[in-house]
C-alpha cells in the first residue's frame, strides 16, 4: 500500500533531494501533485516526475493526497502546516518547524486538533553511519558519554533576497539554519540538553542573520557538547564533523553530517571490536572503520513517515522532537543575546 505526497514548495530542496531520492524512491509513496510560487520551477518539476501542477496552496489541498510535505521558507512553515491540517493532510515539514517556540506549539496543535500526523524534516538521524555510532554508544562501547562536537559549516555569500539573510524570514541564521540539525544529533547521541551557552556575530558577510554561532551544551546525563555552524568559511575547509568520546573511546566522523549518504566514521575503543557485527576494517591508528550500507537519508524519512500513516503509529521523527529543536535553538538566541547561560525545562515538549 502506498501513500499520496503533494509538495508544497518544491522548487528547493524539494526539486534537489526529497523528491527524487525521498518520494519518488520510496517504496510506500507515490507523488500526485506540487506547487511552488515559482510556476517555471514548479511545472518543471511536475515535467520531470509525472505530478499534477497546482496553480495554488488551495489546488494542492483539494487534491486526493494523504501527505504534504512543506519545503518553504521558514517563516511560511506556520500558516501552510496550520492549512494543510486543516484540510486533513498529514504533513511532513521541514526543519526548523516554525520560526519560535510559540509557532511550534500551534503547528503540533493544528495537527493535534485535525487528528494528522506531523512529521520534522531532521532527516541526519536516518544516516546509517550515524544509527552505527548510536548503537555502538547505546551497547556501552565508549562507556560514559563524556563530550560530543557536531560542525556543519559552508560558505553563504551575501544573494538579494535569499531568505536566509533576513531573519525576519529565516527566524535566524547559521544557527537556525544547520545548528538546528547538529543539536538533534548530538541529542540522539546523548539525550536531551538541559543547559546552553551561545556565542554568534557576523564576522565576515553583512547581512542581518548571523554568520556564525558556537553553542556549549551540557546534557541531562552530563555530558558536555559543542556545536559550530559558520556561514563564512570556505566550503572545503570545513569537513563537517562529528565528535563523540566516552570514558572507553570515541567515534570521529568527518562529512557525515550533511546531505550526502558517506562519510569517513572511526570508532577508537578501548575493549577492541568485539561484538560490532557491521562491516570492519582495523585502521593503521588502531581505529576501526564504521562503514555500514548507506542508506539515503531522504528516502529513510519519506518512507518512515509513510509507514506510520499507514501503520497509524507515531513517526519516528514527530513534531514533539520539532518542537523541542525550536526550544533549543531559542535558548541558544536568548543565549546569545543575554550573555548567560540557559537552562531548558525539562519534558517541556512531552
Ligand atoms: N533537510 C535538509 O536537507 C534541508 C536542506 C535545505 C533546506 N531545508 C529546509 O527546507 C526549507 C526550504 O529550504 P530551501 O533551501 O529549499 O529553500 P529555497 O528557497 O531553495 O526553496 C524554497 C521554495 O519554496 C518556494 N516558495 C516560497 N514561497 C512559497 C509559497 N508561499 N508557496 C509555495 N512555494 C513557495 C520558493 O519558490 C522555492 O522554490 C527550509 O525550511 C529549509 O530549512 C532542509
Amino acid at each position: 500500500m502506498k501513500t499520496r505526497w503533494g509538495v508544497l514548495g518544491s522548487g528547493g530542496i524539494a526539486r534537489r533531494r526529497t523528491i527524487p531520492e525521498g518520494i519518488m524512491a520510496a517504496d510506500n509513496a507515490d507523488l500526485v501533485a506540487v506547487f511552488d510560487v515559482n510556476a517555471e520551477a514548479n511545472a518543471e518539476v511536475a515535467q520531470e516526475t509525472g505530478a499534477a501542477t497546482c496553480a495554488s496552496e488551495e489546488e494542492l489541498l483539494a487534491t486526493d493526497c494523504d501527505i504534504i510535505y512543506i519545503a518553504t521558507p521558514a517563516n511560511l512553515h506556520c500558516g501552510q502546516v496550520a492549512r494543510a491540517a486543516a484540510a486533513g493532510k498529514h504533513v511532513l515539514c521541514e526543519k526548523p518547524l516554525g520560526m519560535t517556540v510559540e509557532e511550534g506549539e500551534q503547528i503540533l496543535a493544528a495537527c493535534r486538533e485535525n487528528r494528522v500526523k506531523l512529521g520534522t524534516g531532521l532527516m541526519m538521524r536516518f544516516h546509517a553511519q550515524h544509527q552505527a555510532a548510536l548503537a555502538l554508544i547505546r551497547d556501552g562501547r565508549i562507556g560514559t558519554p563524556v563530550y560530543g562536537r557536531a560542525q556543519l559549516s559552508c560558505w553563504y555569500p551575501p544573494i538579494p533576497g535569499a531568505w536566509r539573510q533576513d531573519p525576519a524570514l529565516s527566524g535566524g541564521g547559521s544557527l537556525m539554519d544547520m545548528g538546528g540539525h547538529c543539536i538533534d544529533l548530538l541529542e540522539m547521541f546523548f539525550g536531551p540538553a538541559k543547559k546552553v551557552s551561545c556565542m554568534t556575530g557576523n564576522l565576515v558577510h553583512s547581512y542581518p542573520s548571523e554568520d556564525t554561532a558556537v553553542v556549549v551544551l551540557e546534557f541531562e546525563n552530563g555530558a558536555k557538547g559543542c556545536v559550530d555552524n559558520l556561514f563564512n568559511v570556505p566550503d572545503a575547509s570545513s569537513k563537517n564533523r562529528l565528535e563523540l568520546y566516552g570514558s572507553k573511546g570515541s567515534i570521529l566522523a568527518d562529512g557525515t553530517i550533511g546531505q550526502g549518504e558517506i562519510g569517513q566514521m572511526t570508532a577508537f575503543l578501548d575493549a577492541g571490536d568485539k561484538g560490532y557485527a557491521a562491516q570492519q576494517e582495523r585502521s593503521e591508528d588502531g581505529g576501526m572503520a564504521i562503514a555500514p550500507a548507506p542508506v539515503n537519508m531522504y528516502r529513510a524519512e519519506v518512507e518512515a513517515f509513510a509507514q506510520a500513516v499507514l501503520d497509524d503509529t507515531d513517526p519516528p521523527v514527530d513534531g514533539k522532537i520539532g518542537l523541542w529543536s525550536q526550544k533549543v535553538l531559542a535558548a541558544c538566541y536568548e543565549s546569545a543575546s543575554t550573555c548567560q547561560t540557559i537552562c531548558l525545562e525539562r519534558g517541556c515538549c512531552k
